[in-house]
């Protein structure tokens, strides 16, 4: 094969090797959105080290430490809250895998950067719920909604779906149940400053984190979205319509456990509805599924859940 033939071959050839899931090597250096570009700078800036304050928020010697008066709560409380924090440990689990896929799904050299600290940044959240688990009680198994949740965002293919899953869905979801958790921990006056330190600060610095993965979804998804064709635009409505139902029914499964915690779970599944409805006029794209239609499904999930829950008893 002449040599010449090399250039007008490897539009092709990258065809074929991107179908197989092959990584774009070759983007472009310039730097084609500023604010993705800012993002990343900020990300880098902001890397932070659990192990240079693990000790601080979870101290080794747990001999003569009341968890319970630290925390303000009894065995059963905090039993169902460790069942709670093992869903945003598997959520973070899901989180690193995912993001971990987009770094070879995104379209410019920044926004692959910035895939590839928020990485990083995922792995570091599962290991603070480790540390945090394993200083309140344990690891519990998965909640099964989520499970289904995270798996389908992992196998979608699409790069819009697979960001609207990750940056939007799941980091809201995220960020809704952090603020959360901190605004009753701050407000519960049995929780003391030093069980506040173990779970509360830790969390703190997760926040600010997820705050940046939301942004960069809130910019780069309006340019991605603004390409895709009517059909795909369609399917993706429809997906958003099953996974908004599982994030409701990951939620739900907690019921039992968030009242026991204190926490009213329709105040949280309204946060998520609220914040991913304003963001979704932020992204001002159509192939995105307004949050008023996931109310529909909600008798069904309860249905769902409900009996799922009762079989597990
Ligand atoms: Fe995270
Ligand atoms: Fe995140």
């Amino acid at each position: 094969m002449s040599v010449f033939l090399l250039p007008t071959l490897e539009p092709v050839i990258n065809r074929v090797l991107d179908a197989l899931g092959g990584a774009k090597f070759k983007l472009d250096v310039e730097v084609q959105n500023r604010k993705i570009d800012r993002l990343y700078t900020m990300a880098k800036r902001d890397q932070w080290n659990l192990d240079d304050n693990r000790e601080h928020f979870f101290p080794p010697d747990r001999g003569g430490i009341d968890l319970n008066e630290w925390l303000g709560v009894d065995d059963d409380v905090r039993i169902a809250a460790a069942r709670c924090f093992s869903s945003f440990y598997y959520g973070e689990h899901g989180a690193k895998v995912i993001s971990a896929q987009l770094v070879n799904l995104m379209p410019t050299n920044e926004s692959s950067k910035f895939m590839a600290t928020q990485v990083m940044d995922e792995a570091r959240h599962v290991e603070v719920f480790e540390g945090i688990l394993g200083f309140i009680d344990r690891i519990h198994p998965m909640n099964p909604f989520l499970n289904a949740f995270l798996g389908d965002i992992s196998r979608v293919r699409h790069t819009g779906s697979k960001l609207i899953g990750m940056n939007l869905l799941v980091e809201g979801l995220a960020l809704s149940s952090f603020r959360m958790i901190l605004r009753e921990m701050r407000a519960g006056a049995n929780v003391s400053p030093r069980g506040y330190r173990a779970i509360g600060e830790p969390i703190e610095s997760i926040i600010r984190d997820e705050s940046r993965h939301v942004g960069f979804g809130v910019v780069i998804l309006p340019e991605l979205l603004h390409k895709i064709p009517r059909r795909i635009k369609a399917e993706m409505r429809i997906r958003q319509l099953a996974w908004l139902g599982l994030l409701y029914g990951s939620v739900k499964y907690h019921q039992e456990d968030q009242e026991k915690m204190g926490l009213d779970y329709v105040q949280l599944l309204s946060d998520v509805i609220d914040d991913h409805e304003k963001r979704i006029q932020d992204c001002g794209g159509d192939a995105l599924v307004s949050t008023e239609r996931m109310k529909s499904l909600v008798p069904t999930m309860d249905r769902i859940v409900d009996r799922f829950r009762r079989k597990e008893r």
